[in-house]
């Protein structure tokens, strides 16, 4: 079954026709002239535009124009009477697919719809053939080797060329983003946009307008219509970062888009149809705020048809280093300086960090490294890791030099400084600050009781780690 819009101004053969298609098993809809053809145009998608080229208003020329500007993947027949044969031959040069001459049998257009069908399903086969061979090149751009990584590629490999919502979860910078652009390119959506919105970045009702457009004059500062991020990605993906974050109206209006495909622009009373793919992500605990009532139920279920869950960094520690040179890689040839790599103690460093901030943290550590770096390696001077200097208490500079003052200090105190180093070191994990100083877990936090030393209540992040 496939929709087609049939346009003519003349009643009998409008009706005639889209009884006939409609017989013929497909979904017709109907305009009495040009203009309510593009309106129509605007508010839906067809696979077929049927078309009397001769109408008063808009002719079937704009009908074309529309259809083409709107929805390339669409083809356009259309009917001239007799004398007018010219400019349907100038017609399929603007890119109509074929045109008729009236009278006709019905038969006739019949064989002429399916034609242009059946181009569509070759043209769709073809892009299919296309993703494939893509594939292998989107996928490179994803670093990593460990199970837990290549769990996660196996579900994105799947369910990327189906329609079907996804939901990405995971914490700060584990690559949701990444994940999501690879699911749209891996998709037969692949050559329409893939449009993301922040939901955090902004207040109700901004992001309601960004979401879903809004008329002229809808409120105050609107002072011409504005096409909504779900009419941009019409026929490709949506990208919901952040959903979390969103209001419980927006939510009840994202529910609709996703049950109905339909929304209204804000202040607008014409109900638009949309062909949208939606993944959203967030690092906040969905069910969790179900529970508590911040979350809809029924929305959640909506989205999370297919959960992908983004492994933190900290639990596939065999994806730091060849993530390490992946950037290393990228930030020499974007600073046109020569570095091989990593000493063998900076490697040692990146393998024992917690990395708060998963990959984004790596990467702009790798950065500042990059630019830091005098010589071929970077060392762990160069790194600077977790280096927040806002952690009360700590020393400002790593130094294995113990320094001691003219009037003496008490031993304890050096120890109680290199236990704080370890730990601020360690972003706080008391396990791997025990392995810096040598000492069992055990003897570890024996010494920060007795030494009163005070751990932060959450783990600090790194400073420019978000
Ligand atoms: N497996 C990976 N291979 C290569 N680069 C990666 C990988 N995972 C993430 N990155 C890079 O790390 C950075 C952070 O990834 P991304 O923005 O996708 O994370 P996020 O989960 O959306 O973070 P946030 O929650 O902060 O928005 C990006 O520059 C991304 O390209
Ligand atoms: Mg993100």
């Amino acid at each position: 079954m496939a929709r087609i819009l049939v346009a003519d101004d003349h009643d009998a053969l409008r009706r005639g026709l889209s009884l006939a298609l409609t017989a013929a098993g497909h979904d017709v809809e109907e305009a009495p002239n040009g203009n309510a053809a593009i309106e129509r145009l605007h508010e839906g998608y067809f696979d077929v535009v049927v078309s009397d080229l001769r109408m008063g208003g808009s002719d079937g020329m704009d009908v074309l124009r529309t259809t083409r500007s709107m929805h390339p993947a669409t083809s356009v027949i259309l009917m001239t009477a007799f004398g007018s044969v010219s400019t349907a031959v100038e017609a399929m040069k603007h890119g109509a697919f074929d045109y008729v001459q009236k009278p006709f049998e019905i038969e006739e257009m019949e064989v002429k719809v399916e034609k242009a069908l059946e181009l569509k399903r070759l043209r769709h086969e073809l892009e299919y053939l296309r993703t494939e061979q893509q594939e292998t090149y989107d996928f490179e751009r994803i670093i990593g080797s460990s199970d837990a990584l290549q769990r996660v590629l196996g579900i994105v490999r799947k369910v990327a060329k189906s329609n079907s919502t996804v939901l990405v979860r995971g914490e700060t910078g584990t690559g949701k983003e990444l994940i999501a652009g690879a699911i749209h390119h891996n998709s037969l959506r692949a050559s329409r946009n893939f449009v993301k919105v922040n939901c955090a970045a902004l207040q109700e009702n901004l992001l309601e307008s960004e979401l879903f457009g809004h008329e002229k004059g809808a409120f105050t500062g609107a002072d011409r219509q504005r096409i909504g991020r779900f009419e941009q990605a019409d026929g490709g993906t949506l990208f919901l970062d952040e959903i979390g974050d969103m209001s419980p109206n927006t939510q009840a209006k994202i529910l609709r888009v996703l049950q109905e495909h339909e929304f209204e622009r804000l202040g607008g009373t014409r109900t638009l149809k949309v062909d949208v793919r939606l993944i959203a992500a967030t690092n906040r605990d969905l069910s969790k705020m179900v529970a508590t009532g911040q979350f809809r139920e029924d929305l959640y279920y909506r989205l999370h048809v297919v959960t992908v869950e983004t492994p933190a960094l900290r639990d596939r520690k065999e994806d730091v280093l060849p993530l390490a040179m992946y950037f290393v890689r990228r930030f020499s040839s974007e600073l046109k300086k020569k570095l091989d790599g990593l000493d063998t103690d900076a490697q040692k460093l990146l393998v024992r960090y917690n990395w708060p901030g998963n990959i984004r943290e790596l990467e702009n550590a790798i950065e500042r490294a990059a630019l830091l770096a005098e010589g071929q390696l970077i060392t762990p001077d160069d790194l600077r890791l977790g280096d927040t200097g806002s952690t009360p208490g700590s020393p400002r500079e790593t130094s294995t030099v113990v320094r001691i003052p003219p009037t003496g200090i008490a031993l304890e105190e050096i120890e109680r400084q290199a236990l704080v180093e370890a730990l601020r070191m360690s972003n706080w994990v008391q396990k791997d600050a025990a392995d810096l100083l040598s000492i069992s877990p055990r003897v570890m936090n024996y010494k920060i009781k007795t030494l009163a030393i005070e751990l932060p209540r959450r783990r600090i992040t790194a400073a420019d780690g978000g």
